[in-house]
């Protein structure tokens, strides 16, 4: 009797296809809305800030060069990637990433939290020539980025990524140009870049403080990757909300 039925529905194009509609439906709303009543998927943690003026000039360039067809930025929670990385990555780590840069390709290692793990000098060298520091790197050379940064639109730039909801206030966007400048130079006034971009690290990436390079902002950049959130003070309930 059922076979007799369901030969109906199977000799029934339309019939098929309303049912067929009817079934996927229901299995789309079953994961779809319990999501309504979640306020967000991303955990409230202590230390996500926008980028600096100058890290997210170094992260244009990041994708200008396409670092990311060998470089993935998301710690899965195995533990060999949690051994080897450290924490595994949150949602509220990308959440002010226009695109963000998961990725799925490692020819290189992971770089979800880079920041730190190298000096400056190190970056330098490395970007330079891989294989001054890491003799059997197939990292391609990238001394050309020592050409001076272009950064006149970088206040749009802050105005843009705002209107897709990164909180730059008014001061961060006034202040852009010179923050950017400030944070490539060791002797600079860094009191106004740290009140509004904590941890924001200051230095002359590339040695030379005279010229804001394309490296300058590159190295700024990786070295703030996976440096804001404080895991030590992040709790299990935190995590599970
Ligand atoms: C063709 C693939 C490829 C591309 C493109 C590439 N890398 Fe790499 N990268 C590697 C490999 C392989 C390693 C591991 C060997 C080494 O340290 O050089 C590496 C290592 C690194 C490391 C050290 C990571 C660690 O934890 O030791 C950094 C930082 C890095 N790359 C940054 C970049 C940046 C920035 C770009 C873009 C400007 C880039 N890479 C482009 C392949 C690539």
């Amino acid at each position: 009797m059922v076979m007799i039925r369901h030969e109906v529905i199977e000799k029934n194009v339309i019939l098929l296809a309303v049912l067929t509609l009817v079934t996927v439906s229901i299995g789309g709303l079953v994961q779809i809305v319990p999501l309504f009543t979640i306020e967000t998927t991303i955990e409230r943690v202590e230390g996500v800030r926008p980028y600096s003026p100058l890290e997210l000039a170094g992260r244009n360039i990041y994708l200008r060069e396409g670092c990311y067809t060998c470089h993935s930025q998301q710690i899965r929670p195995f533990r060999d990637e949690l051994e080897r990385y450290g924490h595994y990555s949150l949602a509220a780590e990308s959440m002010y990433d226009h695109p963000f840069q998961w990725g799925s390709k490692r020819t290189g290692p992971d770089l979800a939290r880079v920041g730190g793990k190298y000096s400056n000098e190190w970056h330098y060298a490395h970007l330079v020539d891989p294989r001054s520091v890491v003799p059997e790197s197939i990292m391609p050379p990238y001394g050309f980025l020592l050409r001076p940064l272009k950064f006149d639109g970088i206040a749009d730039h802050l105005r843009a990524l705002r209107a897709i909801g990164v909180p730059y206030t008014e001061e961060m966007i006034a202040n852009a140009r010179a923050d950017l400048i400030a944070q490539a130079n060791p002797d600079a006034d860094a009191t106004g870049l740290l009140a509004r971009y904590p941890k924001a690290v200051q230095a002359a990436f590339d040695g030379n403080p005279s010229v804001v390079t394309e490296m300058d902002a590159l190295i700024a950049y990786l070295q703030m990757l996976g440096t804001l959130v404080n895991f030590a003070e992040v709790t299990p309930e935190q995590l599970r909300q």
